[in-house]
């Protein structure tokens, strides 16, 4: 692979750039990077040359019926390249976290210690919360504090994930590596005889691509460009390992994609264009396997897929450009969805073909639009020149409720995407269906669960949406574009549930 001799890293210099929103956005004094000795490059990995890193299974310690996880969010080092060590951040580790092993039904309490010289929060992305647990900006977490939210698991199994969700700064905290996966199980899904033996022959995906200099640091240091478009990296990471391989023993394997990526939305397919199945979506399992060859992923959604390895031959999980619609948005997407060579799969031989998957994985109801009682409107807007980034209007505001919502009714959300990017909506504290895309019913990968929906440039997709089992009019949880620098600069919105 070839280092990033980026002219903008060269370029950059110390300045201030202040968005029309009246956000500023601090361009990092990245000049100072060049004045140190750079390093040599001989210790950059060759293509696949790495082992994936498979993050540790915790599961807690169940302690009076209560599953309890100790987490600590600490600054670290991590090797990204022979023999250099780049300053990261991580959660029980020094970038990334710990596979978070729950079930459905269980109580559990997770104690976050915040050993960060600054405050943070930790997100349970796609979990049915009490607002204070939920992890969002209002439940900051002070530098050597403990936050020990405590919940019921309501969700099905499922690939769920958490991160760092601070005020202006989740871009820059994720970017530095505040992020891991949630792996929740449930009785049901343990019956159906699919890949689950956690390293063997299931993995936590988590995708992302970050910028290093050439003195091996990773600065979170975006340029105005970056700033609208998203931090888009030019180095592919998986599970914090640089373009790895995976040597499997199995005749197919479940991977449990994550785009964790701060801004790019990947379509992913394997080089060889071999096909494989969807079994899951954000919240859990589809109704049937569909496949594939192809499949797009945005920031912060999951796909889980079963590939069949039994030819022993290696497979390229990768991204590929372009692909997005209309013509004048093209250039605006080709640069949202970049390529990238993720990871090699590594078969140690061919092996008997596996059984087939089953035919039916999950009951799911159709969405049906007219069991709900009212719609809301959510038009995304960036203004152009960097700034201006607005849901109805209006930037985020802590202090301001955006929308009050009755617990347990069903109502239907209508995202509107008025600008020209892709923007990835994200709602907290439920799991909806997708409805429709201007009008057109959903792909099958897109029928069930989902938290996260892809809204392309000038198109209108519909949700059908309900938050179960909390009310609280004092702490709101909040929607937004997923696409962090765009959450950061206000597309972002609040609401209660009473
Ligand atoms: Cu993945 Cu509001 O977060
Ligand atoms: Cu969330
Ligand atoms: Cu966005």
């Amino acid at each position: 692979m070839t280092l990033p001799d980026r002219p903008e890293n060269r370029r950059r210099s110390t300045r201030r750039a202040v968005l029309a929103g009246g956000t500023a956005v601090v361009v990092a004094a990245a000049a100072a990077l060049w004045l140190r000795p750079q390093l040599g490059w001989a210790q950059q990995p060759a293509r696949f040359a790495r082992a994936l890193a498979v993050p540790p299974l915790d599961q807690g310690q169940v302690v009076e019926g209560v599953r309890v996880f100790a987490l600590n969010v600490a600054d670290g080092e991590t090797e990204f390249f022979e023999g250099i060590k780049t300053a990261t951040r991580g959660i029980n580790a020094p970038y990334l976290g710990p596979t978070l092993q729950m079930r459905k039904g269980e109580t559990v309490r997770i104690e976050v210690r915040n050993s960060l010289a600054e405050p943070t929060t930790l997100h349970w992305h796609g979990l049915n919360v009490p607002a204070v647990a939920d992890g969002g900006p209002h439940q900051v977490i002070a530098p050597g504090a403990v936050w020990a939210p405590s919940f019921t698991v309501h969700e099905v199994a499922s690939t769920m994930w958490y991160h760092s969700h601070l005020m202006h700064s989740t871009a820059r905290q994720v970017w530095q590596g505040m992020a891991g996966v949630l792996r929740i199980a449930d009785d049901a899904a343990d019956a159906l005889g699919l890949p689950d033996r956690y390293g063997i022959d299931d993995f936590p995906i988590v995708l992302q691509d970050r910028r290093f200099t050439r003195s091996g640091t990773m600065p979170y240091a975006p340029t105005m460009h970056d700033a609208m478009a998203g931090m888009i990296g030019d180095v592919a990471l998986v599970n914090g390992t640089i373009q790895p391989h995976l040597a499997l023993d199995v005749a197919r394997v479940r991977l449990r994609l994550l785009n964790g990526s701060n801004a790019s939305i990947y379509d992913l397919g394997f080089a060889d264009g071999r096909g494989f199945h969807q079994i899951a979506s954000d919240g859990g399992l589809l109704a049937r396997p569909v496949a594939l060859n192809a499949l797009r992923l945005a920031p912060g959604e999951r796909a889980e897929i079963v590939v069949d390895i039994s030819d022993g031959r290696p497979a390229v999980l990768r991204s590929v450009s372009g692909g997005a619609r209309g013509m004048g948005m093209r250039m605006m997407a080709g640069a949202q969805n970049p390529a990238f060579e993720f990871l090699e799969l590594r078969p140690k031989g061919a092996a008997a073909a596996p059984a087939p998957l089953p035919e039916v994985l999950a009951e799911m109801p159709r969405a049906d639009a007219a069991s709900a009682t009212r719609t809301r409107r959510f038009v995304l807007e960036m203004g152009m020149m960097g700034g201006g980034f607005a849901i109805n209007g209006a930037s985020m505001d802590m202090e301001r409720v955006d929308q009050v919502v009755t617990m347990g009714e069903t109502e239907i959300w209508e995202i509107a995407n008025a600008g020209p990017m892709m923007h990835p909506f994200h709602v907290h504290n439920t799991q909806f269906r997708v409805l429709d895309r201007d009008g057109l019913p959903p792909a099958s990968a897109e029928a069930g669960r989902k938290d996260t929906v892809l809204v392309e440039a000038g198109e209108t997709v519909r949700i059908l949406v309900r938050f179960d089992h909390y009310t609280d009019r004092a702490h709101p949880y909040m929607y937004h574009c997923h696409i962090l620098e765009h959450e950061d600069a206000g597309m972002m919105g609040q609401f209660i549930v009473v």
